[in-house]
């Protein structure tokens, strides 16, 4: 059948002659003149035609069903091995000036690039369909939500916007005459006439991940996976809109948002942010320990949050998608038992290991996988190969409501108030479990400079400290230096900034054990953080910040020592004088537009570093 003839036969009525937005129309038509696709289809959004692409996928074997009775209306699904992450190195900022991207982004001008890329794209879809897939990122009709149009020519993309985005019809009828982002998409594979499709159709030679700031546009060449080719996530969600963000007064950022409810039913909201591969989905799903008597966490979102004030100047978050496109490996019923409870069904499971039985399988999950598993790359597993089942980077894809502990105020289109910002990495030694930045100014600086240690040897030596300002390093879609600026400028033009904190759960002992035992346990900690917002806890002033004392948090139910605690919140003198030395190599690289507040900042820092006794920062009455 060609694809023609197919995609006619999808559920749902063609819309495509009610579209009344021309700028939409006439770029759809421009696009499919490039890229010359058989067949051009708007989605609607609907159930039937979710189920008529998975069903699809299925038939031409990229998409495993799996077992309905373990995993209803599920899909398992093994990538190109040359294609199964983000790529960096192949992302550009596309800005009209040099200057205006960054040192820590990759450039190339925007009139050479559209050149390359026009090559690119020229019948690039031949033999397939261009699907046009309308997306809201944020609440239909929030203040805060945009929209997007992506064009690509994967029905793969397609199911997975419909989980990670508002997407369909309802969003062109909202978009009326507006601006949208542009998002074009291209596995890159175009098929000659009766050519056989691979199962993951990609570029495994050539691949560009695009963005023209100015024009607020996006294009992507050669990748189906994740991030490279949905393109509201990173692309536009953090990329194009804190580019937009910064003209328009607000942020975009890699924050997940969660709300914390104390025992007596106040709810307090904060936003944190982490680099990749710290735990994001986990803080933001946590399970308090029982011993915490009632507190409640709850989901707004786990990777992205767009902040705006209002006119109050309180800051309010939405959640701008609508899915988690989380990590599988080590996610279980001790690390994050609400993911696996929001997998349980409708999920698309990419490049994790299949049973026998028709379920998936992770490394972490349980000891052992069932003997027959198939791995991510089609073979059976072979403990004695030493490889894994899945990918490291293998990924769920599944609608964000499902999560149990998903808020109540998550789709409000007002967001939720923002109290505080909370900051970390993954450093073995000298950042403390927890302190409070003296004031906003130095908040920024300790999330300007905020590193992790490389749990991949992918960008330098494994251990190493990568600095990743505001986990943004990957993301930010402009200069990182204008982006602190930003930050500086936004906190002086509010009334009463949210307090700003530093957490590090990854601190390790002398014999390289974890001290904290992390996950429900954080709970602790960020109980300490909303009593500081509220004023109803002490703190200590220490070299770099505001600290709890032993008897500030509250360890019930939980064998944790002074001694411990000393280990997780010591500031060591040495250790710090080289940290805040160890800035200077970020400091030059963004000398040009860097804050002239963060010199100053830093002087204060080391002169602060003073002699100080031994457990400081412990309750007076152990001094004594
Ligand atoms: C992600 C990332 O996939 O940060 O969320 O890499
Ligand atoms: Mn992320």
């Amino acid at each position: 059948m060609s694809e023609q003839a197919r995609t006619q036969s999808v559920p749902g009525a063609d819309y495509s002659s009610e579209v009344r937005n021309e700028a939409l129309v006439r770029w759809v038509q421009e696009m499919a003149d490039l890229c010359k696709p058989d067949a051009v289809y708007w989605c609607n959004g609907s159930q039937e035609e979710y189920d008529f692409f998975t069903g699809q996928l299925v038939d031409q074997g990229t998409f495993i069903r799996l077992n309905p009775e373990k995993r209803p209306n599920s899909f398992a699904c093994f990538s190109d091995p040359s294609d199964v992450a983000r790529v960096e190195d192949r992302t550009f900022i596309c800005s009209l000036r040099k200057e205006d991207a960054g040192p820590t982004n990759n450039w190339e001008d925007p009139k050479t690039m559209k050149q390359t890329l026009n090559g690119l794209f020229d019948g690039c879809m031949q033999g397939r369909t261009m699907y046009v897939i309308p997306f809201s990122m944020g609440p239909l009709g929030s203040p805060i939500s945009q929209i997007g149009v992506e064009l690509s020519d994967s029905p793969y993309v397609v199911v997975n916007m419909r989980i990670m985005t508002r997407m369909g019809r309802k969003v062109i009828d909202i978009l009326g005459e507006g601006d949208f982002v542009k998002c074009l998409h291209s596995v890159g594979a175009p098929l000659a006439p009766g050519q056989q499709d691979a199962k993951w159709p990609c570029n495994p030679d050539t691949k560009y991940i695009v963005h023209f700031p100015e024009e607020r546009s996006i294009m992507s060449y050669g990748s189906g996976y994740g991030g490279n080719a949905l393109l509201g996530k990173k692309c536009f969600a953090l990329r194009i809109a804190s580019s937009m963000a910064r003209q328009e007064g607000w942020l975009a950022e890699h924050m997940l948002i969660l709300g914390a409810e104390s025992p007596e039913g106040e709810k307090t909201y904060l936003a944190a942010a982490f680099p990749s591969a710290c735990g994001k989905t986990n803080f933001a799903m946590m399970i308090p320990p029982d011993s915490l008597d009632g507190w409640k966490i709850t989901t707004v979102g786990d990777d992205i949050a767009w902040i705006k004030p209002d006119s109050s100047g309180q800051l309010h978050a939405i959640n701008p998608e609508a899915g988690y496109f989380g990590v599988a490996p080590g996610t279980n019923y001790k690390t994050n038992p609400n993911a696996m409870e929001t997998v349980k069904a409708n999920a698309i499971f990419t490049n994790v290991g299949v049973t026998p039985d028709g379920d998936v399988w992770w490394e972490g999950m349980s000891d052992e996988p069932p003997k027959g598993t198939i791995t991510w790359t089609g073979a059976v597993y072979d403990p004695a190969s030493g490889k894994p089942v899945a990918h490291p980077n293998a990924r769920f894809t599944v609608p964000a409501g499902q999560c149990p502990s998903i808020d109540p105020e998550w789709e409000n289109p007002r967001g939720v108030p923002i109290s505080a910002f909370i900051f970390g990495g993954r450093r073995s030694t000298t950042i403390p479990l927890v302190y409070q930045s003296f004031n906003w100014s130095f908040g920024v600086y300790l999330a300007a400079t905020m590193g992790s240690e490389m749990t991949a040897a992918a960008f330098g030596k494994l251990g190493q400290v990568r600095r990743d300002p505001f986990a943004m390093l990957p993301f930010a879609g402009y200069h990182m230096g204008d982006y602190f600026n930003h930050w500086l400028q936004f906190g002086r033009d509010l009334p009463s900034p949210p307090r700003i904190f530093g957490v590090n759960w990854f601190r390790k002992d002398d014999h390289g054990n974890f001290v904290w035992p992390g996950f429900g346990e954080n709970m602790r900690v960020l109980k300490w953080i909303i009593d500081r917002v509220k004023g109803k806890t002490s703190a200590v002033e220490s070299p770099i910040g505001w600290m709890p004392h032993y008897n500030d948090i509250d360890f019930k139910g939980l064998d944790f020592s002074m001694r411990d605690f000393d280990k997780v919140m010591e500031v060591d003198r040495e250790a710090w004088k080289e940290e805040l030395m160890a800035h200077e190599e970020l400091f030059s690289k963004l000398y040009d537009k860097l804050p002239k507040e963060f010199f100053f900042m830093r002087e204060l820092l080391l002169s602060g570093l003073w002699r100080s006794p031994e457990h400081w920062h412990l309750a007076p009455e152990r001094e004594s």
